[in-house]
């Protein structure tokens, strides 16, 4: 898999740049440092690299993606990997098995955010799957399995309101229509992809063939309040919520803000914000299910004009697909009787769906003895979060580690993993590896 479908790498001034910091012979694991200090250090030099002065920003394709791309794919390199960016983005650092033809364990996270993120969601399952191949580069080890290192870049679905393009890629599941969606600046993902340097015409050669691939694991921060409430380091995931994303546009007339009577009127924003409180309703009443509206825009909005236009965003998780999707049917019946009432129009797009995904059993028990082994109790979760693991849902098995993660907090530059959770972390997976198929 040697194609370069994508050329962001090619700078060599950021490479020589970070060659400096990160050659391999003063390389942290070298100095054998913990393995979590090497990853705290990198954390924070990944939350550097932002598009946002003063928060933590990185949306696919965008500026500081294509720099934390070449950051992370120096490092996979003085880790010992080939490296290379695939057709849609994703940094991918192969460490070689013992034979040319072996099998693959693919092992990473991804390294967009959301707007003013923390920054341990994604890069640290990056970072921890760095080390483990550089414990086994340092220690001039090979597994009779190759290593594959994925930085996905396109997770959190900020630019885009579809999401999963790197993961989804490799499970050979991207829908080429998503190619002509476009951002808030009108820019399609073939534009953004091009711009990047990447060759969308390369997008289906990207999908690996699941019969050569051992399975994915991902360490990701729990991005709730659980292992803390326990006092727990770690925990064993056991499956991933379904959710569903979309976008809700309502339209009416509009009108002079003095001059029409409360009683003729037809605001679209008072109807949106009907549909809104709605859709809270609804989720109270379901048990497990919950649903968010994080955007709502008011189009060419003015303080004395009655809005004529309101969308808002729709997300919508259960760990029951049939709930969550039985409670998408009534929302909508909802949404077109409130309009109805209101005398505007609505028009609903759900634009992402991700079934619910199971973690594949054998591999999630070989992560709880690597738990066990490390030290700790073993502690199994449910992930009510998305994560790349889910595209692989019955293509390649996969696994994910949690860590524990202050007061549960995520999407928020308050979010935030101690050195010595993400070092027995960064243990676990390393044993894990060192260990798979023993
Ligand atoms: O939205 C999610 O669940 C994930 O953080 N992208
Ligand atoms: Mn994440
Ligand atoms: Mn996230």
């Amino acid at each position: 898999m040697g194609h370069h479908a994508c050329n962001p790498m090619r700078s060599t001034a950021a490479m020589n740049q970070s060659r400096q910091d990160n050659s391999p012979h003063n390389s942290p694991t070298r100095n054998m440092l913990r393995l979590g200090d090497v990853i705290v250090d990198r954390i924070e030099r990944l939350a550097a690299i932002s598009e946002e002065p003063g928060k933590l920003t990185r949306l696919y394709l965008g500026p500081a993606h294509k720099e934390a791309a070449q950051l992370v794919g120096q490092w996979m390199r003085d880790a010992g990997m080939e490296v290379r960016t695939d057709a849609v983005g994703t940094v991918v650092g192969d460490y070689a098995g013992t034979s040319v033809d072996a099998p693959v364990l693919i092992i990473g996270s991804h390294i967009d955010t959301v707007r003013d993120a923390g920054r341990y969601d994604g890069s640290l399952g990056v970072l921890t799957a760095i080390t483990a191949v550089e414990k086994l580069h340092a220690a001039g080890k090979r597994m009779p399995f190759a290593v594959q290192v994925v930085a996905f870049g396109d997770e959190e679905g900020v630019r885009y309101l579809s999401t999963l393009t790197g993961s989804r890629a490799l499970a050979g599941r991207f829908d080429v229509g998503l190619l002509d969606e476009v951002d808030h600046a009108g820019v399609t993902r073939r534009q953004a992809l091009l711009a990047f340097g990447c060759d969308p015409s390369a997008i289906a050669a990207e999908a690996r063939d699941a019969s050569k691939v051992l399975g994915y694991i991902e360490v990701h921060i729990e991005q709730g309040p659980v292992l803390e409430a326990e006092n727990l380091p770690v925990a064993v995931v056991t499956a991933i919520a379904g959710a569903t994303r979309g976008r809700v546009i309502v339209t009416g007339p509009g009108g002079h803000a003095g001059t029409v009577p409360m009683a003729l009127r037809q605001d679209a924003m008072t109807a949106a914000a009907a549909m809104i409180l709605a859709v809270e309703k609804k989720a109270h009443k379901e048990p497990g299910l919950v649903a968010t509206v994080g955007i709502i825009e008011i189009t060419d909005g003015a303080g004395n004009a009655i809005p004529r236009k309101a969308s808002f965003s729709l997300d919508v998780r259960s760990a029951s697909d049939d709930v969550r999707g039985a409670t998408l049917v009534a929302l909508q019946q909802e949404f077109r009787q409130i309009a109805k009432d209101r005398g505007v129009d609505v028009e609903i797009a759900l634009t992402y769906e991700a079934a619910a995904a199971q973690c594949d059993a054998e591999l999630t028990q070989s992560l709880a003895r690597s738990v066990e082994r490390v030290g700790h109790p073993v502690r199994t979760l449910p992930s009510g979060a998305g994560h790349d693991a889910m595209s692989f849902k019955d293509r390649i098995p996969f696994a994910m580690l949690f860590v524990r993660c202050r007061g549960g907090i995520s999407h928020h530059p308050d979010e935030y993993s101690s050195p010595a959770d993400i070092d027995v972390a960064a243990r676990v997976l390393a044993d894990f590896v060192e260990n798979f198929g023993a």
